[in-house]
């Protein structure tokens, strides 16, 4: 969990120095005690006083006298932080870091503190690719610094290049893997699959199902920010992806059953959250069907059930989607597939199941325990499944 958590939130001089505004604010909205730190040139780009009003908390500006009062408090709160996060980091700071340089609050802190420290660089692509830059990075990271790699867009130059800032989402989930480390599922290896399978009709169609892949990427996030290894098998979604996890893209159910048999051997738990469809036509065509008036027949087949016909020795978690006889349609499903335990959710409930933020689900176990759950975030709800696969780890 990332609340109650400390950070320090390193801003240095660059001109996406703007966007440390959103992860402090993400991070002070879930509950973390965001401290920030800007160096003399970070204050040229943006007031500190924005980031005063974000997390609530006085910003540190200026390198005071090291024996004065508040620098002794200052580097005690370096000792207690949590994490200490440098964003965006310029070639200088990365330069003064690797050097060990106590110049300036962030420096002095970053050699305080014991706590880990990630870097997410953000310049030019000759400064960036420049061997001195590398051989800093190189130093920082046979430190155990965690180096968030930039990406490559528009620079401040104008010109197209490696060198942007790390997409905000990519940062907080580094952040929140750091975090999680040595959490209740540590050094478990977890396989999600997520999203619906695309049976192909031809080469422009498929049969597909509503399925967005939120609850299984929630469920791949929260597992990754409990100490998880996380493997997230995944059909076509529209969500970015995840940090910190191994994503293995599938489209049809056949390449989901020969990915997650990939994966099942190392696996201390496998998590079937994906809408895997039913039936595939039995032929998809080559060339693209053209339009008859007479219409279009497609004969179908089954495709693999992936879920029951897995063998192995790990902790087995189904879903099951139902409009009806919820609970005994799940039981049915759990028996069948030889399931540790089910999450089923009722899809006609509004703000439930798929393309939702929230679902609704009752946990139903091998032993027959039902466990009714309120409408919920998926993540929380991703949490209260990864709770249940703890207990059953620690039965196992
Ligand atoms: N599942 C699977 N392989 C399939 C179909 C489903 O592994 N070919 C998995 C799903 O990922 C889910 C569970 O089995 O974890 C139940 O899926 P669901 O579609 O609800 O059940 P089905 O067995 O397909 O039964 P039905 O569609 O008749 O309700």
């Amino acid at each position: 969990m990332i609340s109650n958590k400390t950070i320090i939130l390193g801003i240095t001089g660059s001109i996406a120095a703007y966007k440390a505004t959103e992860i402090a604010s993400q991070l002070t909205q879930a509950g973390v005690e965001v401290n920030v730190i800007m160096t003399k040139e970070a204050i040229e780009f943006i007031s500190p006083v924005t980031f005063r009003a974000i997390t609530g908390k006085p910003v540190v500006t200026e390198m005071f006298d090291l024996a004065s009062e508040f620098s002794i408090e200052h580097i005690s709160l370096a000792k207690a932080a949590d994490i200490v996060i440098i964003a965006p980091a310029t070639a200088n700071i990365i330069a003064k870091l690797a050097a060990g340089i106590a110049d300036g609050m962030l420096c002095c802190t970053v050699l305080a503190t014991k706590a880990p420290v990630l870097i997410a660089p953000a310049m030019e692509t000759n400064m960036y690719n420049n061997p001195a830059t590398q051989d800093n990075l190189s130093k920082l990271k046979a430190r155990n610094f965690v180096i968030i790699a930039p990406a490559t867009g528009r620079l401040a130059s104008g010109k197209e290049g490696l060198g942007r800032l790390a997409d905000i989402n990519d940062i907080i989930g580094s952040i929140r893997q750091v975090l999680g480390r040595g959490g209740d599922l540590a050094d478990k290896d977890i396989v999600v699959t997520a999203g619906g399978t695309q049976e192909p009709i031809d080469p422009v169609r498929y049969i597909s199902n509503r399925s967005s892949g939120k609850m299984g990427y929630a469920l791949a996030e929260a597992a990754r920010d409990r100490g998880a290894k996380v493997t997230l098998i995944t059909a076509p979604t529209s969500l970015p992806e995840p940090v910190g996890i191994n994503v293995v893209k599938v489209n049809t159910a056949q390449e989901m059953r020969q990915a997650v048999e990939n994966a099942a051997p190392q696996a201390d738990v496998l998590i079937m959250a994906a809408a895997v469809a039913d039936y595939r036509p039995t032929k998809a065509a080559k060339d693209k069907i053209k339009k008859v008036e007479a219409g279009l027949t497609l004969e179908m087949e089954c495709t693999p059930d992936i879920l029951g016909s897995i063998k192995g020795n790990f902790i087995k978690v189904g879903f099951a989607a139902e409009s009806s006889n919820l609970v005994e349609n799940a039981r049915e499903k759990l028996k069948q597939k030889r399931l540790d335990f089910i999450v089923a959710n009722d899809i006609t409930a509004s703000d439930s199941g798929f393309g939702t933020d929230t679902n609704q689900v009752t946990i139903i176990d091998h032993e027959g325990k039902i466990d009714d759950l309120p409408l919920l975030p998926k993540r929380e709800v991703a949490d209260k499944v990864l709770d249940r696969v703890v207990e059953f780890l620690s039965k196992s």
